[in-house]
């Protein structure tokens, strides 16, 4: 029989439903116990999905509650300290973006999880997003060459939960949103960032930003050069309120790739390799680049959905098979520093240099 690792989810709001229903899908993995610090939120979860136990206070979860992993879904701010407590009573640890609030934080944490010989995984979960996992996949194939530009955006509208975006309270669009847009950028490129220079302004939530003060925005387009050459830009948005949308492009020397999870055909990419020499402005002479591009798509059915089921079986299995996690504390960590730098390129107006902390 397979053997079933017990899991205990801390935080019942939003996110923990994706990470439940993503361990229900899995036979390897099964969810015993709930935490919440609103007790009726922790009952009601359980009702919810008929989970045996549920506590208001997370201690007490990990002393009793028999689960040798923990998914960590509760506010930026209390990250670190729940997990510094799940690596000393000795858990795997699953932990939502952004992994902490600041680097001495996650410096914490990734030392408390090596030193307790536990798994430490950060939920950037669009490591498990198909069309994605396809372009880092191509990208590493070499289908396009050297990579020169890429770009990521995420456009959505405010989230529900005041604390994401109250500055003081390690909220803010950016811990929120670009922690993604730095992690787009080392993943696929491969290279860590050298320098970034923000624009940014809250343009639409203007009671927000009286009251949270000029640290709150809700637009911003983030430009990063990163050492390996490669100019990488993010934008990030809470004033669509039409829909999330989320898109990434690179462009290199070989090919261009638009992956698009929001589209039906959620992969396309562009190569050299059978353009037809023909303009497409009719009766002109051809020149290399002025053609209509030869696009291959890879229609990927999964829905971005599926993606936390990927990402929490993931977790499972580098518990089952001592397999060190697709994103690591380190990952986890330099998309933090990312983030505060970008802060500080927004307060200053002007572009700051990496390694940052402050
Ligand atoms: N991967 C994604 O696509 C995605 C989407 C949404 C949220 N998130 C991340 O998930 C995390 C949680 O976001 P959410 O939208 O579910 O938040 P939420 O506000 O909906 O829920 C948070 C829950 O945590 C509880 N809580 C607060 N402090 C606690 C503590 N110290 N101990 C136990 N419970 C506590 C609250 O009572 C609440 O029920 C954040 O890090 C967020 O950035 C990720």
């Amino acid at each position: 029989m397979e053997r079933k690792v017990k899991v205990g989810i801390i935080g019942c709001g939003f996110i923990a439903n994706a990470h439940f229903l993503g361990y229900r899908s899995n036979p390897c993995a099964d969810v015993v116990a709930v935490a919440d610090s609103v007790a009726s939120a922790a009952e009601k979860f359980a009702q919810r999905y008929g989970i045996p136990k549920w506590y208001s206070n997370m201690e007490q979860l990990l002393e009793e509650g028999g689960v040798e992993a923990v998914s960590i879904c509760t506010p930026h701010p209390s990250h670190a300290e729940i997990a510094v407590m799940a690596a000393q009573r000795k858990k795997h640890i699953l932990v939502e973006k952004p992994m902490a609030c600041n680097l001495d934080e996650a410096e914490e944490m990734i030392k408390a999880a090596n030193e307790a010989n536990v798994k430490l995984m950060v939920a950037f979960v669009n490591r498990f997003v198909a069309p994605f996992r396809e372009a880092k996949q191509l990208i590493d194939a070499g289908a396009l060459g050297n990579i020169v530009m890429l770009r990521s955006h995420r456009w959505g509208w405010i989230p529900w939960s005041e604390w994401y975006y109250d500055p003081k309270g390690g909220g803010g669009l950016l811990p929120d949103r670009f922690c993604y847009g730095v992690d787009f950028a080392r993943w696929l490129t491969g290279s860590e960032i050298d320098e970034i220079f923000v624009y940014g302004d809250a343009m639409v939530h203007t009671e927000a930003r009286k009251k949270f003060g000029r640290d709150f925005i809700d637009n911003a387009k983030i430009l990063m050069k990163m050492k390996n050459g490669v100019i990488a830009s993010a934008e990030e948005s809470y004033s669509c309120r039409f829909g999330y949308y989320e898109r990434v492009e690179v462009l290199g020397s070989d090919g261009l790739i638009i992956a698009d999870p929001f589209k039906h055909d959620m992969l396309t990419l562009f190569t050299t390799k059978s353009n037809t020499e023909a303009s497409f402005f009719e009766g002109l002479p051809y020149s290399p680049g002025w053609n209509w591009p030869d696009m291959v798509h890879f229609p990927l059915k999964e829905k971005v959905w599926g993606s936390f089921a990927a990402e929490t079986k993931h977790f499972i299995d580098c518990i089952l098979n001592d397999h060190e996690p697709l994103v690591t504390g380190k990952d986890g960590k330099a998309a933090i520093e990312g983030v505060l730098a970008a802060m500080e390129s927004y307060r200053k107006g002007e572009p700051v240099k990496l390694p940052f902390n402050i």
